[in-house]
């Protein structure tokens, strides 16, 4: 059988963390680094799979189980477990993975990877799913085969990512509304600032985030903290742990930014969503408690040397901040960041301008 090469992409968030499994939303983009699996499949019981960052094979079985395959491949086995699960027939063969997406630093290079193979492994067989049921089967691979209990939003990203466009996500509805995102047109750069300090999902402390939502939720004899949305803060009285209270206050606030941000981008108001960002930044500090002071000291420093705005993005302690950037300061504010960093003894930066990039897709 031939080849098919099929690639997907890692992602940022622009604001709205920790909003998904909430069912409230987000403003993530694609991001032009992309996996790439070339896939060769054949009749056979086993996916041999290698990686250009790993050594050695790993062989996984089409009928694998959660518990068999376990590191970086335990996130190729989760996709050929989940797509069997949701009744697909999954093809053995041999993948060769290639990426340039960074592993660990918070751009969701575990989703790019989960849909660069769902592509392989659904364009072997001709099957077209709709890719709101892609994002769920990956989600499902991360959450039930790798245990890392995650939301759908970086799935949703890589599989509906375009070229200058953010996308809305809500996940109540679960619906994707491309937005114009382009703040190249207005002399603005994204800046990707990734501290270097590694982060990981599977962790306690992202699951205690979300255990904090849900007992909110439930004290307030809500099924999500969406639904509380309309009502506001002053509902969340009723929520019995202070610090409950504030995770949710954190989500509350979180996805009346992203709404204002949406908003923003109709204008192009740059200064406002700045302005936004630095909310959101603030919120995820001290209600969510996710920053660290390492991701701090960057975010402050981008604001102090002249950015209109910066937060970290992703799921958070560690990982990568993001700032609004004036074009004529964009270098300065970089080197003000790699001298904080420096004088305070952490890991040098790799600060990068970025831009919305391609989603998912079959390469010819
Ligand atoms: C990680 C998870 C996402 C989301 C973000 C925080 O990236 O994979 O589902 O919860 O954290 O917004």
């Amino acid at each position: 059988m031939s080849g098919i090469r099929y690639a997907a992409p890692g992602r940022i968030n622009l604001i709205g963390e920790h909003t998904d499994y909430n069912l409230g939303f987000a403003l993530p983009i694609a991001l032009p680094e992309r996996t790439v699996v070339s896939y060769v499949p054949d009749d056979v019981p086993e996916v041999a799979v290698r990686s250009d960052k790993e050594d050695g094979e790993v062989r996984i079985p089409v009928d694998t189980a959660p518990g068999d395959v376990a590191g970086w491949a335990g996130y190729v086995a989760g996709v050929v477990w989940a797509l069997r699960s949701a009744g697909h027939r999954i093809l053995g063969g041999t993948m060769s993975i290639a990426s340039d997406v960074e592993m660990g630093s918070g751009v969701a290079s575990s989703a790019a990877l989960e849909c660069a193979v769902l592509g392989a492994l659904t364009s072997a067989i001709g099957l077209r799913i709709d890719r709101t049921e892609l994002a769920r089967i990956a989600q499902r691979a991360e959450n039930d085969y790798v245990g890392a209990p995650t939301g759908m939003m970086d799935q949703l990203a890589a599989l509906c990512g375009q070229p200058r466009m953010a996308l809305m996500i809500d996940f109540r509805e679960l619906t994707v509304r491309p937005v114009a995102f382009d703040p190249d047109a207005s002399d603005i750069a994204l800046l990707l600032i990734n501290s270097r300090a590694p982060h990981q999902h599977a962790g306690g402390e992202y699951a205690s985030r979300r255990s904090s939502c849900e007992r909110a939720a439930a004290d307030l004899g809500v099924p999500s903290l969406r639904e509380v949305q309309d009502a506001g803060v002053t509902a969340l009285a009723a929520v019995a742990d202070p610090v409950d209270a504030r995770r949710a206050r954190h989500i509350l606030t979180d996805n009346q930014r992203v709404l204002d941000v949406v908003a923003a981008l109709e204008e192009s108001d740059f200064t406002a969503i700045g302005r936004l960002f630095n909310a959101s930044q603030a919120s995820m500090r001290d209600d969510f408690e996710i920053t660290t002071d390492h991701i701090d000291l960057i975010a402050d420093t981008a604001v102090g040397a002249g950015a209109l705005g910066a937060r970290m993005t992703g799921g958070g302690f560690g990982g990568c901040v993001i700032a609004l950037a004036p074009l004529d300061t964009a270098a300065h504010i970089a080197d003000a960041i790699r001298d904080a960093v420096a004088a305070a003894g952490y890991n040098a930066p790799t600060i990068t301008r970025t831009r919305a990039g391609q989603g998912a897709e079959l390469l010819r």
